[in-house]
């Protein structure tokens, strides 16, 4: 009883009830958001993924250029009928070095986020200048300037330069040598060992079945041939990521 006559003086008193209110509130709040500040990163670190190669990142920048994103998306989500058809669930860490991040908000065509190794690059090759050549039904646009114009390598390392201030972990090592690599890597015969120790897994070879010419078609499909291959999930299961 004498409770309930102590709580009628902060009824009675808009003022005081919405500052008591406030403050209850602010403590809810704080309790939430002081222990995000402690923490450096909120993405969890995952074997495998690392900055994309100078030919990986010029083929993202064309994927972006001729807006691949508005039909597909880059991200599994973890329902079973996603993890089933397009294989495990994205993870935070996968697009870490994305900027920006192609998450995508429409699938007009399928998810992308793993068919990196699905198709051969001749494939590729054949569904880009004319997507109903290999699959019939589809109302994928052409894309066949791709094979005619030269990539133009003139700025890649201003590129890597540009992510690494946003924290791409890019070295001085991968910056000095990006004209190299991006050579080496559209190319059978060049020697891959530096590549693939500065960029694991990365695929290398003609791409665009065009051995003396290195064209924004060999930077596209670079890109896709390596899109969620960089975690090898034999080792990491995403249930042990969960916290
Ligand atoms: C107008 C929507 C649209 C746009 C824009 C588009 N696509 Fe597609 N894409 C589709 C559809 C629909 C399919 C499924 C039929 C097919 O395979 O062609 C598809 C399929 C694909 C596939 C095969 C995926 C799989 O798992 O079978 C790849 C790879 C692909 N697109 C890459 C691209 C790239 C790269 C671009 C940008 C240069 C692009 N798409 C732009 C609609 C689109």
């Amino acid at each position: 009883m004498a409770l309930i006559s102590k709580h009628e003086v902060v009824e009675r008193r808009a003022f005081l009830l919405a500052l008591l209110i406030l403050v209850t509130v602010s403590i809810g709040g704080i309790v939430e958001i002081v222990p995000l500040f402690t923490i450096e990163n909120t993405i969890e670190r995952v074997k495998g993924v690392r900055p994309y190669s100078p030919l990986e990142q010029l083929g993202r920048d064309i994927y972006v250029r001729e807006g691949c994103y508005v039909c597909h998306s880059q991200m599994i989500r973890p329902f079973r009928d996603e993890v089933e058809r397009y294989g495990p669930y994205s993870l935070a860490a996968e697009s870490m070095y994305d900027h920006p991040f192609q998450w995508g908000s429409k699938r007009t065509g399928p998810d992308l986020a793993r068919v990196g190794g699905k198709y051969s690059n001749e494939w590729h090759v054949a569904h880009l200048v004319n997507p109903q050549s290999v699959v019939p039904e589809s109302v994928m646009p052409p894309y066949p300037w791709l094979l005619e114009r030269e990539l133009d390598i003139s700025d890649i390392r201003e590129r890597l330069e540009t992510l690494r201030i946003v924290g791409v972990p890019y070295t001085d090592e991968m910056i000095e040598k990006a004209v190299e690599d991006v050579k080496a890597q559209a190319d059978p015969e060049a020697d891959h060992e530096e590549l693939l120790q500065r960029y694991p897994k990365a695929m290398v070879g003609d791409f665009d079945g065009q051995p003396d010419r290195l064209t924004e078609m060999d930077a596209l499909i670079a890109y896709l041939q390596i899109l969620g291959r960089m975690v090898d999930f034999t080792d990491v299961r995403p249930e042990d990521l969960a916290q």
